[in-house]
């Protein structure tokens, strides 16, 4: 018995890192997916983004736990894109459970007054206005069963400042607030909505992860200590794992969060306590 047996969650950034990790936690707990992702580079962040081969990778995994999978190239700055992808969700596994929002990108790009416009609009359009956009796909679904669960990724960045981050820190820190907003507006319907704010993630080469690596060579951190470099930010001297955050949304999509909404929950090795 799997504690997600016959629910079914739809995952945005799927291809690789935490999303392909949620993607096999989920999986392997028993639901079906519906797996999402842009599937190229964006102009404007300095590391490559997921592909097409690593989402049916993902894809790949799922299915061979036994589960029925679906994947969908989309953009989270795509409100054409998600509702095309939710409606073929719908269609070929009747029904969505579980959103998790976790696309998203890091760009540290220079002191808060620097930005550009496009350096300051990109950020907020992925990390924040995706995840309103990806809820608007799914909510009117969820509205009309009376049940769903909407999950977010945050960051630490959503709970503290960074210096030479502030569109990211911006978007993580509306995250936090998109989350107790639509858990206030969603619970008349049975729809609980939480967020995690994880620490430095490590780039899992199992899972393709990309990101911290990316971050720490635009952040200009040396690219043989950079994991040293991150770890020393937490109080226990390890950097989060993406199986971390999967146990914590595996955990909160189930009956055991039944009566949990609103939650804003760190995982981050005690970094935001300090
Ligand atoms: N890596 C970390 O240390 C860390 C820490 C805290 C929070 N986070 C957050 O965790 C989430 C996952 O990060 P990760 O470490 O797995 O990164 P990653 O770069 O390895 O994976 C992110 C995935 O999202 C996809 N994506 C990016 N922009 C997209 C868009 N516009 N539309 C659809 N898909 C898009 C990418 O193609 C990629 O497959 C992000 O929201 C990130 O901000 C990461």
């Amino acid at each position: 018995m799997g504690r997600l047996d016959g629910k079914v969650a739809f995952i945005t950034g799927a291809a690789r890192g935490q999303g392909r990790s949620h993607a096999l936690a989920f999986a392997k707990e028993g639901a079906d997916l519906l797996l999402g992702d842009i599937c190229s580079d964006i102009d404007g962040v300095g590391y490559p983004l997921g592909s097409p081969q690593q989402l049916e990778e993902t894809a790949r995994r799922c299915t061979a736990l036994g589960r029925r999978v679906v994947t969908a190239v989309c953009d989270v700055r795509d409100q054409a894109q998600l509702d095309a992808a939710v409606a073929l969700g719908l269609s070929e596994l009747r029904k969505i459970d579980i959103l998790i929002n976790n696309a998203g990108v890091g760009s540290p790009a220079g002191p808060a007054w620097e930005l550009s416009e496009q350096q300051w609009g990109l950020l907020l359009d992925i990390d924040l206005s995706g995840v309103w956009r990806a809820a608007k796909a799914v909510i009117p679904h969820m509205i009309e069963r009376r049940s769903g669960v909407i999950l977010s990724t945050s960051s630490s960045a959503g709970l503290k400042g960074f210096g030479w981050d502030a569109n990211y820190v911006t978007a993580k820190h509306g995250v936090v607030g998109l989350t107790k907003s639509m858990a206030i507006d969603l619970a008349p319907f049975g729809i609980r909505v939480n967020c995690v704010c994880p620490g430095s993630v490590r780039d899992d080469a199992e899972l393709d992860g990309r990101m911290l690596r990316g971050v720490a060579e635009e952040f200009g951190v040396p690219l043989e200590s950079y994991e040293q470099e991150f770890a020393s930010h937490h109080l226990l001297p390890a950097l989060m794992e993406a199986r971390d955050v999967s146990a914590a949304y595996v955990w909160l999509a189930s009956e055991d969060c039944a009566r949990v909404t609103g939650t804003i929950l760190a995982l981050d090795a005690g970094f935001t306590t300090k």
